[in-house]
This record gives C-alpha cells, sequence and structure tokens, in this order.
C-alpha cells in the first residue's frame, strides 16, 4: 500500500471588517498565521493558508452609506486600497483570500443553510433583545455596563463602549441550544480544541451556563446573504462569516476539483483568532458544523489584544497604529520579529515605539545582523572569501552544535503548541550561543598567531593547525542553522543571509531546507563562496513619531 498522502496543515485567520483599514492588532493575527504556516511549510508539508475579508452587516453597511456608496463599493475599495496590501506589507504569504461577498461563498452559504433548514435545524420565531453593531452581535442584559457622560443612562457594550440597540424582530433560529451537551462532550474529550487553557476555561463556563438557540436572520436591512426560502432575510453575519473557513477550500461545491480540495483540506488545523471573537468559533462554529454533520476543526487558539492604555487597540476608539507606520521605519522582519517575540501568543501585551527600537538594536542589529556580518568579513580576509575546509571539531563546536540541535527541538515543540515567542527563544539561543562561541574562540587572535608562526618552528604557543578554519566554519554553520529557522520569522534577512552564505548552489532554494537540517552542522562544502552582502538589520536612530 502507498504511503497516505501527508495531512494539509490548514490554517487560517478571522475574517477582517472592511469598515476599516487594518491597524497593527489586525496585522498581529495575520503575521502569527504568516509565521506558523511559513515555519510547517519549512518541515515541508502541504500547508494551506487562508485569509479573507468579512464584507456583510451592517457595520460595513452603515460604513459605506456614511461615505455615500454602496456597500460593495466600499468593500471593493477597501479590499483593494487596504486589505489585499497589507498583506504584501507584512511579507505573508497566504495561498488564498476569501470575501465574503464572492459567489463561491455566497452560493455554498446558501447551500449549506437549506440543508440545514431541511434538516429542521432552524426554525421561525421572534426575537427581542439588545445588539452590539460593533460586534455584530446579540448581547444579554448580564454583559452589558452602565453608561457614563454622554451615555448616562443607557447600556453600553463593555467592548466597544458604545449603546447598544434593542431589536425586536421576527427572525429565523439556529437550534443551539441542542448542542450544549455534545459541545461539553467535545471540550472534555478534546482539550486541544480550545486554547490556551484560559481561553478554554471561558468556554467552558459559558456553555455550562446554559445555551440558547441563536437568532440568524436579518430583516430590516438587505446587507447580506438572502435567505433562500425566505429571500426577505438576509443571514446573521456572523452565520455567514464563520463558513468561509469551509466555502474557500470547497464545501458544498459542485465542482469536482473543489471537493477535492475540500477532501484534503477540512476539517482546519488551526483557526487563529483574537479573544474577542472566541465564542463564536468555538460555541457556534462548532455547533453549525455538528449539525451539518462536518468533521470539526483541530484547534481554536485565542490570542490577546494588542493595547493601548491599558485598553485593545482599536480604530473605532483612535488608538489604531497602520503597519506601515512601523514598517516603513523598522521593516516587514523587525515588525514580524517584534511582536512574535516580545509578546507571549496568547497574552494581551502593550506596544511602545522605545521597546521596538530597543530591541531591533540589542537583538537584530547587534545580535543578529551583526554575527552574520562579521563571520562573512573573517571568511573573506582570512579566506579571499571561499570557505575553507574545517579541522577536527573540539568540544567548543560539539557544544555549539548541541545547541542548535536544542533550539531546533525546542522550538518545533513550540511551534505545536503555538508558544511562537517560545519558538523564537529557543533560536536565538543559538544566536547568542554563536556570538559566545566567536568571542571565546576569538579567530582574529588564531589568524594573527597562523600569521606570527609561519616559517617558524612549532612552539608551545601553537594552536592546532587549521584551528581558524574550524572556527569560521563552525560559524558559518550555525549562521547556515539559523537561516533556515529564521526564514519563517524573519524571511527576507534570512533570505539575504542564505545568498550571503552562497549557500543556494550546493544546497538549493532556502525554502527546501528542511527545519530538522538545521539541526547538525557539516553540512556547507568546502570551497563555498561566501560574501558580505549590505547589513541585514542596520543600526536605527530612533524613528520620529508624528502625535508621540
Ligand atoms: N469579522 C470578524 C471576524 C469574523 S471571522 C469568521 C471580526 N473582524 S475584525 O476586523 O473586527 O477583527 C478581526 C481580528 O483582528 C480579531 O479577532 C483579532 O484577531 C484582530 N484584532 C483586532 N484588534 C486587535 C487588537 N487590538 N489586538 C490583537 N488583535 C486584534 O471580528
Amino acid at each position: 500500500m502507498p504511503d497516505a498522502a501527508p495531512e494539509t496543515f490548514y490554517l487560517t485567520t478571522p475574517i477582517y471588517y472592511v469598515n476599516d483599514a487594518p491597524h497593527i492588532g489586525h496585522a498581529y493575527t495575520t503575521v502569527a498565521a504568516d509565521v506558523v504556516t511559513r515555519w510547517h511549510r519549512q518541515r515541508q508539508e502541504p500547508v494551506w493558508f487562508l485569509t479573507g475579508t468579512d464584507e456583510h452587516g451592517q457595520k460595513v453597511m452603515r460604513t459605506a452609506e456614511a461615505n455615500d456608496v454602496t456597500p460593495q463599493e466600499w468593500a471593493d475599495r477597501l479590499v483593494e486600497s487596504s486589505w489585499k496590501p497589507v498583506l504584501h506589507t507584512l511579507d505573508a504569504l497566504n495561498d488564498d483570500f476569501i470575501r465574503t461577498t464572492q459567489p463561491r461563498h455566497t452560493e455554498r452559504v446558501q447551500a449549506f443553510i437549506q440543508d440545514l433548514y431541511t434538516k429542521g435545524e432552524i426554525y421561525a420565531g421572534s426575537y427581542e433583545g439588545p445588539y452590539c453593531v460593533g460586534c455584530e452581535e446579540y448581547k444579554l442584559p448580564g454583559d452589558l455596563i452602565d453608561g457614563t457622560g454622554e451615555y448616562e443612562g443607557q447600556k453600553l457594550c463593555p467592548i466597544h463602549s458604545k449603546p447598544v440597540e434593542m431589536l425586536s424582530e421576527q427572525n429565523y433560529f439556529f437550534k443551539m441550544s441542542a448542542y450544549q451537551d455534545r459541545l461539553l462532550a467535545l471540550y472534555e474529550a478534546h482539550p486541544e480544541f480550545v486554547q490556551p487553557a484560559s481561553a478554554r476555561n471561558e468556554v467552558l463556563a459559558f456553555v455550562k451556563g446554559g445555551l440558547q438557540d441563536l437568532s440568524i436572520s436579518r430583516n430590516t436591512f438587505d446587507w447580506g446573504i438572502p435567505i433562500p426560502w425566505d429571500t426577505t432575510h438576509v443571514l446573521y453575519v456572523w452565520f455567514d462569516a464563520l463558513l468561509n473557513y469551509a466555502t474557500a477550500v470547497g464545501l458544498d461545491s459542485d465542482d469536482p476539483e473543489q471537493q477535492a480540495k475540500f477532501a484534503a483540506t477540512w476539517p482546519a488545523s488551526v483557526h487563529l483568532v483574537g479573544k474577542d471573537i472566541l465564542r463564536f468559533h468555538a460555541v457556534i462554529w462548532p455547533a453549525m458544523l455538528m449539525a451539518a454533520g462536518l468533521p470539526l476543526p483541530k484547534t481554536v487558539f485565542a490570542h490577546g489584544w494588542l493595547l493601548v492604555g491599558g485598553e485593545k487597540m482599536s480604530k473605532s476608539k483612535l488608538t489604531g497604529i497602520a503597519p506601515s507606520q512601523i514598517i516603513d521605519h523598522f521593516g516587514s522582519d523587525a515588525f514580524r520579529y517584534y511582536f512574535m517575540r516580545a509578546i507571549a501568543f496568547g497574552q494581551d501585551g502593550s506596544f511602545s515605539w522605545e521597546d521596538l527600537s530597543a530591541r531591533y538594536n540589542a537583538e537584530l542589529a547587534n545580535g543578529f545582523g551583526n554575527l552574520a556580518s562579521r563571520v562573512a568579513a573573517m571568511v573573506g580576509k582570512y579566506y579571499g572569501g571561499v570557505l575553507p575546509q574545517a579541522g577536527p571539531a573540539g568540544p567548543a563546536e560539539q557544544a555549539l552544535e548541541q545547541v542548535a540541535a536544542q533550539a531546533v527541538e525546542a522550538a518545533e515543540k513550540a511551534i505545536d503548541a503555538l508558544a511562537i515567542h517560545e519558538a523564537i527563544n529557543s533560536v536565538w539561543t543559538l544566536v547568542d550561543a554563536t556570538n559566545l562561541y566567536l568571542t571565546e574562540q576569538e579567530p582574529w587572535k588564531v589568524a594573527k598567531l597562523d600569521e606570527e608562526r609561519d616559517g617558524t618552528a612549532p612552539d608551545a604557543t601553537w594552536i592546532q593547525e587549521g584551528r581558524l578554519a574550524t572556527v569560521l566554519v563552525t560559524a558559518a554553520e550555525a549562521l547556515r542553522s539559523l537561516a533556515v529557522l529564521l526564514h519563517p520569522i524573519t524571511p527576507k534577512a534570512a533570505q539575504a543571509l542564505w545568498e550571503s552564505l552562497g549557500a543556494e548552489e550546493p544546497l538549493g532554494a532556502l525554502s527546501v531546507q528542511p527545519v530538522d537540517g538545521a539541526a547538525r552542522f557539516g553540512v556547507l562544502p568546502a570551497g563555498t563562496t561566501v560574501t558580505k552582502g549590505a547589513s541585514l538589520f542596520p543600526r536605527l536612530e530612533d524613528p520620529v513619531v508624528e502625535g508621540a
């Protein structure tokens, strides 16, 4: 029997509302998704990385109205001018970009809900209760907070600090309450379904508190997917949006190619979400899939918020920073590195320009970039840029190779646990150890002694012949490992390093180097051309930040 095809690692970001342009909170999720999927690709696994935009609902409709254009025109404008370009700015390598207004989505969504209706999972009823347009969510009275100041006497959404609106409508309902026990059984049997543990606890407590049926249609506006059996209603935007993860890979498609894609890709391996939208993904979404009889995603991982002044960064609170404000100065590699390393993935974190500058200079410019240029410069100076033949490895070389092996093992585990910050910490043990190795082995002194002893008889000051070559080749091997391990995190710098090591010729493209190959030295052949290119991370002055 041939081996079964390896499973596709399928990861998604939330689809972003097009009511506004992206800020660094949105970019944070996309970068995390890109780092994790690039890591899996580096392992040489099949990967599918989906992102996209959420275009229906009142929030988008009202923004379009306020700008005197149709919602479709507004969505087209924002997608083309902001949401697609930001992926390029962030250096994200998504495989697909879904828009919820695309026919491939709307048609498949209609097929899905028609099926649930036919199965008796949906019924007509009436709804009365508070709704937050910012969240596009029905709230329970207990969720709300009392307004103060201009909102005195009103009930507010705790996330948006804006008044909720009272809804009283005829709606269609999804029988979500029927799934309470099955959901609890899922969380019990698959603790990995909701991560991290704090998120799982929140979801467990919520579902144990009792589930209500969910109103899934609206008939007071028309910017949404029409309900197929009653076109006076449009589908509730979250029901529509959650389905993107399955429609994008071919759910309910008639096309055999799409059906094959679905079979090869579904269920999703990881849905990455901000903690603000955890319940939709960990409660409503699996209940919808259970009702349809479809396999469930393996993991919903909720990361924390980027905070400004202790509050979630958001455009509506005017605390949004555009990714380009940072990337224009520091570059996309530094942006990716900083947010993935400085904030424990799963927890909240505050962004500060000072912290970013300090880490850039200490870790990227002095720690890593400088290491790469020093090694290339020494191979240039002492060997004319041609990697020499190394002598025998001593204890210091073996110890450094051991650090590389441990870094790979620990980083692999951390990526599987979606502890991205820990993976980077592990990789950095090799940066630090290589710097220390050079400080201790002092190749520049070895070179000097080599020069002095030329033509003289051996004596006690002699250093083993070929020692300089051994030290520089070992350092170059550590850099080769680092290029592989940092490729998912800082792709541009890793590629530049790969080129400076001249590794492409003997070893092939950086993208085809497996992660576990980074654990071993002795791979770059003698004779490889090493060149000292431009600094990977030139030292930067602090940025001048407008309004800071
Ligand atoms: N459209 C819905 C998601 C539907 S998914 C089926 C939505 N969109 S959103 O644009 O408002 O936000 C999407 C995601 O952006 C959040 O879940 C989160 O991942 C990210 N973030 C937005 N602001 C953020 C911060 N301040 N900090 C970190 N992430 C943030 O919700």
